[in-house]
């Protein structure tokens, strides 16, 4: 039996492609495996959201190459993919600085690409196998069905691409224009993976919040329609979604955090900036003032709601006084969680041209401020829990033995002694201590 070995830079959206693949290719006989060496077929799924991501493939495919070697020298033969939002980027870029690789996949076309290994295997190579172009056929519909999967928890991709066009971000670019698949499509992969197995599922798009997919009616559903659809499926016990623009928080989406028991009340919004004079210059279309009113109606809905944040420090032109702006705002909301960046300008974005951009040592010592302050925050959240029983659906073997790890509504790692058996269930775990990262305790009974 041949077989791949996939690696997943970036977002859930390429763990998920990851996976879909995995399934496809699992058709055409593949079985996965961990081990490069063993590897018939070799995927690097890529990001290109920042150059350090993006660098990390020609790295890699250095690696490649010399396993590639040493297997070739045994008389094995390794076919070389890369996939993913580098290969929609720099394609040709790829084909003629890697020689090793024999595919480049966009994130639109894989599911091409049993048919595209057959062609590469069928002809002497000379130079890589492109396929980039967003295709008009839809690979939701190509692909083979779910496989059943095990897993307490999965990602569901229900919406793709971005017509937003933030002007540090080459997402529009590397997954298209925006697309929403239709509620029946969706509910139907829903209720394969619950049927698994699966008690939460994280529903996944660039820009989640705008979905408007076909529901039943033939009208466009919104994604609280879509949740409140999803939520009525027996066994499923918790549903979450991600990344949301906070020009798509709905009403009807807010209200569902206050009256939807099943949808966890965490939610990440990326604000990216605090001072108006940048968000502008970002094309966010929001200032600060909106998105604390916005924050305010969240929390009027679900005073309980964890918030998650994306900032970006050093955007060209970014001063001091802007600087402070965006600790401000972080101050201002308290963050659960938050992931901040260096902005790191990309070809072919607005951004990238500007003139003024923020020295590495500015940007450097302002991410440094700003990740201080989001880790008292993220720490001052998880004291509060000290003392509290939680929920907690238990994923998977902690490091020590006897020891489950879990996540309780807000997204918090739990640890606690449990049995095997307690995988995949939710139980009551009363919170003894926490970390910056996590939180520990033990099963109560219920
Ligand atoms: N769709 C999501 C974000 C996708 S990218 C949204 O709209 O919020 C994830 C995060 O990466 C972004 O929120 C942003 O904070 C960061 N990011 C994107 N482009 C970047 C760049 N050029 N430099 C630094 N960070 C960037
Ligand atoms: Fe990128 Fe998100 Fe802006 Fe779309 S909304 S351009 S994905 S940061
Ligand atoms: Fe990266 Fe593409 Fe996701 S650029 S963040 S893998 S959409």
């Amino acid at each position: 039996m041949p077989k791949v070995f996939i690696r997943t830079f970036g977002c859930q959206m390429n763990v998920y492609d990851s996976e879909r693949m995995v399934e496809a290719l699992s058709e055409k006989g593949y079985a996965e495996t961990a081990s490069l060496e063993d590897a018939d077929l070799v995927i690097l799924n890529t990001c290109h959201i920042r150059e350090k991501a993006a660098e990390k493939v020609y790295s890699d495919l250095g690696r490649v190459r010399q396993v590639k070697e040493e297997r070739d020298a045994n008389g094995q033969q390794t076919l070389v993919a890369v996939v993913g939002c580098v290969a929609q980027a720099e394609g040709p870029e790829i084909a003629a600085r890697a020689p090793v690789v024999d595919l480049v996949v966009g994130p639109q076309s894989y599911h091409r690409l049993p048919g595209l290994i057959d062609k590469a295997q069928a002809r002497p190579k000379t130079r890589a196998l492109i396929d980039t172009a967003f295709p008009e056929d839809d690979k939701f519909q190509e692909l083979p069905e779910r496989a059943i999967t095990h897993a307490p928890t999965a990602f569901l991709t229900v919406q793709e691409g971005c017509d937003r066009f933030c002007t540090f971000c080459v997402v529009p670019y590397t997954r298209g224009m925006e697309y929403s698949r239709s509620v029946a499509e969706v509910e139907s992969e829903a209720r394969r993976l619950v049927a698994g197995g699966v008690r939460e599922i994280t529903l996944l798009g660039q820009n989640v919040n705008a979905f408007h997919g076909e529901g039943p009616d033939g009208e466009a559903w919104s994604l609280a329609q879509l949740i409140r659809r999803l939520a009525q499926i027996e066994g499923l016990a918790r549903l979450r979604f991600t990344t949301s623009h906070p020009n798509d928080m709905a009403e009807d989406l807010i209200a569902a955090h206050g009256i939807e028991p099943k949808l966890m009340p965490y939610l990440h919004l990326p604000f990216q900036a605090g001072a108006d004079r940048i968000l502008a210059a970002m094309n966010r279309k929001h200032t600060a003032r909106d998105y604390l009113d916005l924050v305010a109606r969240i929390r009027a809905a679900q005073p309980e709601i964890a918030l998650s944040t994306d900032i970006i420090v050093g955007f060209p032109g970014e001063t001091e006084a802007e600087f402070a702006a965006t600790l401000r705002l972080v101050e201002e909301v308290g963050f659960a969680q938050a992931y901040s960046f260096k902005y790191s300008p990309r070809p072919g974005t607005p951004g990238a041209k500007l003139a003024d951009q923020v020295s590495d040592g500015i940007k450097t010592e302002r991410l440094a401020r700003l990740k201080e302050l989001l880790d008292s925050q993220q720490t001052a959240f998880n004291a509060r829990f000290v003392g509290r029983t939680i929920p907690v659906l238990f994923e998977r073997p902690g490091r020590r033995p006897g020891q489950l790890i879990g996540r309780s509504p807000y997204l918090q790692s739990v640890h606690a002694e449990a049995p095997a058996e307690a995988r995949g269930q939710i139980l009551p775990v009363e919170i003894l201590s926490f970390g910056p990262n996590s939180l520990a305790g033990v099963i109560r009974s219920a």
